[in-house]
């Protein structure tokens, strides 16, 4: 079990760290608390000293003889500020030394993380991007803040990730993941489109947004900015991910090719529903008195994956494709996919056989990672996040 050391910084979202804490403590880690002297106007010494059974520190000169400003961080295996203001950031990024706080971030040889919590202004100011930038390049992980509710009735980016989502992250990063993604920004799509035919009917498909969403969590815990495109995922959003939610198969398109313009890499793992009705009726389409069926005639939506290859102009971004294949008389699961990875022209593209349904909204996946290069990676049953690992590792194989 862990010695994880929780900078917590003056923010409102400070109270949140002490459900982080319990995530924490109630897994068996070992939490050593060390607030800020602003933190404490929001949550006092003693919450911390009694969630965590350890006494609470904020200066350097309190407890001399046990040299805390060197100890904590030296004996930490990870240190996690949550959450992180813009002035911890600022003091982090140029080695200010004035608290106990600071100190431990100096004498850390382990992994650090930043969860930032500010208003969005502060967040996107220049001097606070360029902090993130540089504790970024240092190896350091910073996620990204959640968007939603601030303080007060004001809404933006700048709010504190759930916990429960911050320690999911924390614990990967604990796993010692290297931050090969550190610089990178990645997209990747998740979830099933929705083709409406009238105001409330669709199109839609089984698609849950789980190996989207697993994918956006492990390349954030290797360090990469990443942005999901998000079409109707009902599960809790990764932390540190920039979501996009959209609903068809055409708002999926502008916003993936929107967020794709700078990035390293582009996982379309969203399942674009292939048609769409040719009209969309304004009113809900009624029952007729004869009984007589209404047709519904489809046009074929745009292939996102396909504009994404012809789209670039190098071998950035690297691009990778899902498939979702059933084994038929004609040809395999991975004949049909090899034909598939040819027609689409990705780089790498992971193959599903869905014969039994049995992918859908599974915690599990298996898959078969086909490579352009004619690599051919088989990877057994196992969780959706370690299969994400896996298809990260064969992307920063091919990142210049
Ligand atoms: N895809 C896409 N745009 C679409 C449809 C699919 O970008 N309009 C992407 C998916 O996100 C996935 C890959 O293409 O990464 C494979 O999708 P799939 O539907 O299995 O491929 P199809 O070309 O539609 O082949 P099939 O005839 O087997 O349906």
């Amino acid at each position: 079990m862990a010695e994880v050391v929780l900078g917590v910084a003056g923010g409102i979202a400070s109270y949140k760290a002490a459900e982080l804490l319990r995530l924490f403590t109630e897994s068996g880690h070992s939490v050593r608390v060390v607030p800020t002297e602003s933190s404490l106007h929001f949550v006092g010494a003693a919450t911390w000293e009694a969630l965590s059974g350890k006494p609470v520190q904020v200066g350097v000169f309190e407890h001399v003889d046990e040299v805390a400003h060197v100890r904590i961080g030296q004996g930490a295996d990870l240190v996690l500020v949550a959450p992180a203001t813009a002035n911890i950031l600022a003091k982090a990024a140029h080695g200010l030394a004035d608290d106990l706080l600071t100190n431990t971030l100096l004498t850390a040889r382990c992994p650090v993380m930043f969860a930032p919590a500010m208003h969005t202004e502060m967040w996107e100011n220049a001097a606070t991007q360029a902090n993130v930038a540089t504790l970024r390049a240092r190896g350091h992980v910073v996620i990204e803040p959640a968007v939603g509710r601030l303080t007060g009735v004001d809404t933006g980016k700048g709010r504190l990730p759930a916990p429960a989502e911050i320690f999911a992250a924390a614990l990967d990063v604990l796993a010692g993941r290297a931050q090969d993604l550190a610089g990178r920004h990645v997209v990747v799509s998740a979830g099933g489109t929705r083709e409406f035919l009238d105001p409330v009917r669709y199109l839609g498909n089984r698609s849950s947004g789980r190996q989207g969403f697993a994918l956006a969590a492990a390349a954030v815990s290797r360090g990469a900015r990443v942005t999901v495109v998000a079409a109707n995922v009902s599960l809790p959003r990764p932390a540190g991910v920039d979501v996009v939610d959209v609903v068809s198969t055409e708002e999926l398109r502008q916003q993936v090719h929107r967020a794709a313009a700078d990035a390293d890499a582009v996982v379309m793992a969203a399942a674009p529903a292939d048609f769409r009705p040719a009209d969309v009726v304004g009113a809900k389409i009624k029952k007729t008195a004869d009984g007589v069926a209404p047709e519904i005639r489809l046009v074929e939506n745009p292939d996102i994956l396909v504009e994404l290859v012809t789209a670039r102009t190098s071998k950035r971004p690297v691009i990778v494709g899902f498939a979702a294949e059933t084994g038929d008389a004609s040809a395999s699961v991975i004949e049909h996919a090899r034909a598939k990875l040819a027609r689409k022209g990705c780089d790498l593209l992971v193959v599903n056989d869905v014969s039994g349904g049995q992918v859908f909204g599974q915690d599990d996946n298996e898959a078969v990672l086909l490579g352009a290069d004619g690599s051919v990676e088989q990877f057994p049953r196992g969780p959706k996040g370690e299969l994400a690992h896996q298809i990260w590792d064969a992307v920063v194989h091919r990142l210049d």
